[in-house]
């Protein structure tokens, strides 16, 4: 798949600063397979809306941007035969193996930049999943869009669960509702650039942000991922928005005003 040089580069960067934050979920090995094996399952309540039944129609899942897997190895405790997790960074992806082979879960891991995947995985998937922290990282939308549509049977199903482009109106650190200074608007389509990771995701990895990798990321408007997904030639079955979370984005503002703006969204798509 053609992509601009400048992506490559970022998603590069990207995949440095997740190789550093995978430190975080090494730290939680344990519990997860604990959680899998008991037959656990770590998506939401709005996703898993979307996923009943799944044994009946779900021979193969791909989960694009899977990190340590937790999230993919679910969607075999929901009922999939089988996964395929493909994400940016090695040491996810390692964490990952270690789970399915662990665990003895029929599992594929694949390390690669989504975008640079190349034609292994088209018309395989009944399901193609992603989401929860997912599309803010890839700089190309309609790249993103087209590797969808040809991973997907005809028929197949596309399920997005993510965090909602407004969060980025708003200071995370703040006890009140504050726009981001940071913040260039909901139009402007601007890469943010950062380093270090908010104590209440990755928590401390015991090195000081600006040693840390260069992340970038995107608030694609919810209209950008809608209309790149249709023109992949994807139809809409549903599109919903929700005041609830997945993660701690705010841990100092109060619930009600939290929940006086959309946090989270999914959509559903066939091909
Ligand atoms: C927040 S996580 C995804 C949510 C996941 N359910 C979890 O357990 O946290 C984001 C993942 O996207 C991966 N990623 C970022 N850019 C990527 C790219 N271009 N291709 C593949 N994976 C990518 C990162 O390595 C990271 O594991």
């Amino acid at each position: 798949m053609r992509i601009l040089r400048q992506a490559m580069d970022k998603h590069n960067s990207n995949r440095q600063a997740w190789n550093e934050a995978a430190n975080f979920y090494r730290k939680g090995l344990k519990e997860s397979l604990e959680f899998l094996k008991g037959g656990g399952v770590s998506l939401c309540t709005q996703e898993i809306k979307f996923l009943s039944g799944l044994d009946k129609w779900c021979q193969t899942a791909v989960h694009f941007q899977c990190a340590a897997g937790t999230d993919t190895l679910s969607l075999i405790n929901l009922g999939a035969k089988e996964v395929i997790g493909v994400d940016i960074s090695e040491a996810m992806i390692g964490l990952a193996r270690k789970k399915s082979e662990r665990l003895g879960m029929k599992a594929r891991w694949i390390n690669s930049d989504i975008l640079s995947l190349g034609n292994d995985l088209d018309m395989i998937a009944d399901l193609v999943y992603t989401g929860q922290g997912a599309i803010n990282w890839i700089m190309d939308i309609q790249a993103w869009a087209k590797l969808i549509f040809r991973t997907l049977k005809p028929g197949g199903r596309f399920l997005i669960f993510e965090g909602h482009p407004v969060t980025y109106f708003f200071d995370t650190a703040a006890s009140e509702l504050k726009f981001d200074p940071e913040f260039e608007g909901y139009f402007s389509r601007k890469i943010y650039e950062s380093q270090g990771w908010t104590p209440a995701y990755v928590g401390d990895l015991e090195v000081s942000a600006n040693q840390q990798s260069v992340k970038y990321e995107r608030a694609w408007p919810i209209s950008d991922i809608i209309n790149a997904l249709l023109d992949a030639g994807l139809t809409l079955k549903r599109f919903e928005e929700y005041p609830d979370a997945y993660w701690k984005e705010f841990p100092n503002l109060e619930e009600t005003d939290r929940m006086k703006f959309p946090n989270t969204f999914c959509i559903l798509m066939t091909r």
